[in-house]
Parts: structure tokens; sequence; C-alpha cells
């Protein structure tokens, strides 16, 4: 049986020089390959208790929805500005290329529900502390934070200091 690191492709110098862009699309092509992924990340949580799978877009909606749907929890996007169509909260972030800001919708988490955050990528960590603050604004207890892949080099653990963080696949670089 291949690894689950064997079905990601690593593509140099995109999106810029220097940049090593870990593509999931290779694994999400390959039947086998994307079972492994998704059951990966759902051991990571065999023992959390959980309420609700929060994922970001659009990547996080890919890993966090089937595992929602697997364990029978509602799943909660948290999205790109100016997506959401009721009530929102918002945070601004620095992305590793760039400036961004993501939405929640404010009835989507209630006050002491326990979640669990789900992307595909930490990088700089920009985007995951941002959908922390989101969530405990709103009153969640964010209980695990989770990665398909992690790249190390890039220090984004810093920023979710004293959460729960795990990923499946680490690179020590960037
Ligand atoms: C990518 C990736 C993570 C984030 C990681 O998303 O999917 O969400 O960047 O970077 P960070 O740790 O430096 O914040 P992107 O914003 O490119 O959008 P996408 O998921 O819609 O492709
Ligand atoms: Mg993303």
């Amino acid at each position: 049986m291949k690894k689950i690191e064997e079905y990601v492709r690593s593509i140099p110098d995109f999106p810029e020089p220097g940049i090593i862009f870990r593509d999931i699309t290779s694994i999400l092509q390959d039947a086998d390959g994307l079972h492994l992924a998704i059951d990966s990340l759902q051991d990571l949580i065999k023992d959390v208790d959980v309420d609700v799978i929060v994922g970001a877009e659009s990547r996080g909606f890919i890993f966090g929805m089937p595992m929602a749907y697997n364990l029978h929890k509602p799943f909660v996007p948290v999205r790109k500005k100016g997506k959401l169509p009721c009530e929102t909260i918002s945070q601004s972030y620095d992305l590793e290329y760039g400036q961004a800001e993501i939405e929640i919708h404010k009835d989507a988490i209630k006050p002491g529900q326990k979640v669990v955050i789900v992307d595909d990528l930490i990088a700089t960590g920009g985007t995951m502390e941002a959908a922390v603050k989101l969530i405990e604004e709103l009153g969640g207890e964010v209980v695990k934070i989770l990665f398909l892949m992690e790249l190390a080099g890039l220090k984004g653990r810093e920023k979710l200091k004293g959460y729960d963080v795990a990923s499946v696949i680490r690179y020590e670089g960037k």
C-alpha cells in the first residue's frame, strides 16, 4: 500500500520562484489516495469529543466535509469575504502571498460547542489563526486543529500556541 506522502505531487517554483507547491489534486484524483487522506485525518481525532467540524475555504472544505459526514456531525464553512449571505463576523490576516479576509455565519457555532478545524495545509499559520479567532468570538471551544500537510519551516505552529495541533504529513522545509 502506498503511503500518503507518495500521493502528493510537489511542483518546484510555483506560484513563485523558490516555493515548492504541495499539490493535493494528485491525492484526490486517486481513489485510494482520497480514502487514505480522509482516514488519516480522521484517525487523528478518534479519541476527541467533537460537536462541529469547521473547514476553511476552499481546500479545507475538501477534507473537512467528508470527516463531518463520516462522524455524523455538522460541517461549518469558514468562507472568503463576501460569500456568506446572512449575518457574519470576519477576520483579516496575512497570507503567504498577500492579504485576505475570512468570515463565518454568526449562528454557525453555539457557545460551548467543541470544534475541530480542518485545512489542507499550514504554511505561515495566518489562515488558521484567523479561523480560530472567529470560532472563539462565537463562543466555540477549539479542541483540535488538523492539517493534512505542514510546512514546518514556516513555523506556522507558533501562531497556534496552546492549541492541540496535528498534521498527517510534515515537510521540514518551506
Ligand atoms: C492555502 C491553504 C491554506 C493556507 C495556508 O489556502 O489551503 O488554507 O493557504 O497558508 P497559511 O498557513 O500561510 O495561512 P489559499 O488561501 O491559497 O486558498 P484555497 O484554500 O482557496 O486554495
Ligand atoms: Mg486554503
